[in-house]
């Protein structure tokens, strides 16, 4: 029955569906919706702050305790912040991203932080640096969900400081070039037995 009502269904829809098809922007185009700073904000900065503290130690009332994904469901948990870094390389990358839609950026007051259009400027000048530096990102990510995979903990502490160097190194270029280095992010200071 229901068979039957499907076959004749097209006949008339069609117009309409080719009419819809031809209008407006083809679907697969990319929308970016959030800034390169809300993607930082959102997506970069969270999942990178996960991957880091999954290996590391912290200094409590009762002693240093070091943190390291033990059960099944911890490795997993912490594999999918690795992903998620490593997927938030290719949101930098999408064309038409701005900078920042506020015309803000973070640090503002601090000399030799650059201006939001300035950081713009040197992004668009060359898209292939910007992208390389994204991959540098992509790269260590990668290592760290290899290294989750491997459930080793020292490896993983290995690739959280690749992915470190890689936060510095973008920023360096646009965000404070001119800037005396800020201690961002913490340094890790994990210690922890394989
Ligand atoms: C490919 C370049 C690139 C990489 C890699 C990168 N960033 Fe950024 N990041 C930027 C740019 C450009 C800005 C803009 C400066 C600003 O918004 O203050 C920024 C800004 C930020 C901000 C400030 C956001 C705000 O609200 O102003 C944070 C936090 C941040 N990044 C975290 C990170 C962390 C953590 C990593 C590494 C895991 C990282 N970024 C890697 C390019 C990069």
């Amino acid at each position: 029955m229901s068979d039957m009502k499907l076959r004749y269904l097209p006949y008339y829809l069609l117009p309409f569906l080719l009419a819809a098809c031809s209008s407006g922007e083809p679907p697969t185009q990319f929308r970016p919706d959030a800034s390169i700073q809300e993607v930082m904000a959102s997506v970069v900065d969270p999942a990178a702050d996960a991957v880091w503290e999954a290996v590391s130690s912290e200094t409590t009332a009762q002693g240093i305790v070091e943190h390291q994904p033990r059960t099944d469901a911890e490795w997993l948990a912490v594999r999918h912040h690795a992903v998620t870094l490593a997927e938030a390389a290719n949101l930098l990358l999408i064309k038409g991203r701005v900078v920042s839609h506020t015309n803000q950026l973070e640090d503002a007051h601090v000399p030799g932080i650059l201006s939001a259009a300035d950081v713009q400027k040197k992004i668009d000048a060359d898209r292939k640096l910007f992208a390389a530096r994204a991959q540098e990102l992509q790269a260590a990510a990668r290592e760290a969900v290899a290294a989750i995979d491997a459930k080793h903990p020292q490896r993983l502490l290995a690739a959280g400081e690749k992915i470190d160097a890689a936060c510095e190194r973008c920023h360096i270029t646009y965000w404070y070039p001119n800037a005396e280095q800020p201690k961002w992010p913490a340094p890790l200071t994990a210690a922890v037995k394989p």
